[in-house]
């Protein structure tokens, strides 16, 4: 591809962002929409150019919607939504150019590639167990492929992992079962400019999980009524971190970067998310990453406290990836950005 004329992406999770900022960057902006979200969408054709009708959020991989975006020039922005609902096989068949590297969205969708990757960068993980009987203190239990916090469930022993995977109906082998690390849930929102060869920090946030982060508001005499948590994400809030933890939160993007560039080469280009807890000693915890634009971003449409240390303007991370393909177009270096 030697000219991006358009920028699309799917109607879900930071579609409005991401084509808002491509919009000001000077791109054609085309959203692929499901009828249902067409009410929604077309509230802004100030900066969404075309809505191209697809079935249903599945349906981007149809030879007609390739057949679209391809005679539009365009380029596809994958977000959260893509690995959910086109799958990871649906998106290695998608027959457009993507921003960004398409196969770290394999190690991203699963539980154990997720945590090999994070281990090779160097970062302070969780403690796994190996099996329930070593499990002594309190614990998360991920199923293999549960998205989206739903599915998991803690534990204090490992009679109570047992018994819970049991009712479940599932075996603690296709579990991972985690540390459940106390402290402050921290999303640190990374930029990795190919072209300019820097790894920017455009954001921090914190995600707001229902009911784990609801439950504070049952006074006490009544948390007996308590059920099991659920991480189901209903929003975002914005965080900035002691300016002394950056220097760690720098050291952890970067040996990410070094961790996918050997992994999965050519590593990350553009956007990614670490996503931990950050202890009462001011350690960080990763316990996940994301390896594309993550929806906490939205919280920057107009820029954030460090978007400004890089630039005179608002830049939001939907922009920044508009920037990062106008550069790469005109350095000739469109080969190195879409996959
Ligand atoms: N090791 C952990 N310690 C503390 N909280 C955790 C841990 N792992 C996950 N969580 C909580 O559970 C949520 C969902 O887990 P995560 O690994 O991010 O899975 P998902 O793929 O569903 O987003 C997190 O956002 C966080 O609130
Ligand atoms: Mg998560």
């Amino acid at each position: 591809m030697r000219e991006v004329r358009s920028i699309a992406t799917i109607a879900s999770h930071s579609a409005l962002q991401i084509l808002r900022g491509a919009k000001s960057e000077g791109f054609k902006t085309i959203v692929l929409c499901p009828r249902d979200r067409v009410s929604l969408y077309s509230r802004f054709l100030n900066f969404i150019d075309d809505i191209v009708l697809i079935d249903g959020m599945g349906d981007v991989c149809s030879d007609e919607a390739i057949r679209r975006l391809n005679e539009e020039g365009a380029v596809i922005v994958p977000h959260g939504s893509f690995v959910e609902y086109i799958g990871v096989e649906g998106l290695e068949r998608l027959d457009v150019p993507i921003f960004g590297n398409r196969r770290l969205m394999i190690w991203e969708a699963d539980q154990f590639l997720k945590m090999r990757m994070l281990e090779r960068s160097g970062v302070k993980v969780p403690r796994v167990f190996r099996s329930p009987e070593e499990v002594d203190r309190l614990v998360i239990v991920k199923m293999h492929g549960a998205k989206g916090g739903r599915g998991y469930f803690l534990a204090r022993s490992p009679e109570e992992v047992i018994s819970k995977c049991k009712s479940l109906g599932i075996s603690p082998d296709e579990c991972i079962i985690q540390e459940f690390v106390i402290g402050t849930p921290m999303y640190f929102q990374y930029f990795n400019s190919v072209v300019m060869k820097r790894l920017e920090l455009l954001g921090c946030d914190i995600r707001y999980e229902s009911d784990v982060d609801g439950l504070r508001r049952v006074p006490v005499p009544y948390a007996d009524s308590l059920s099991e948590p659920t991480f189901t994400v209903v929003g975002n809030i914005p965080l900035v971190v002691r300016e002394s933890l950056l220097v760690k939160v720098f050291e952890y993007g970067e040996g990410f970067v070094r961790a996918a560039e050997e992994l999965v080469p050519p590593g990350v280009i553009g956007p990614f998310c670490l996503e931990g807890v950050c202890r009462s000693d001011l350690e960080i915890v990763i316990f996940e990453f994301s390896g594309r634009i993550v929806a906490g971003t939205n919280l920057y449409i107009n820029g954030s406290p460090y978007s400004w240390l890089y630039f005179d303007e608002p830049m939001s991370m939907g922009r920044r990836i508009a920037r990062e393909i106008r550069m790469a177009e005109e350095h000739g270096m469109l080969d190195k950005v879409l996959t």
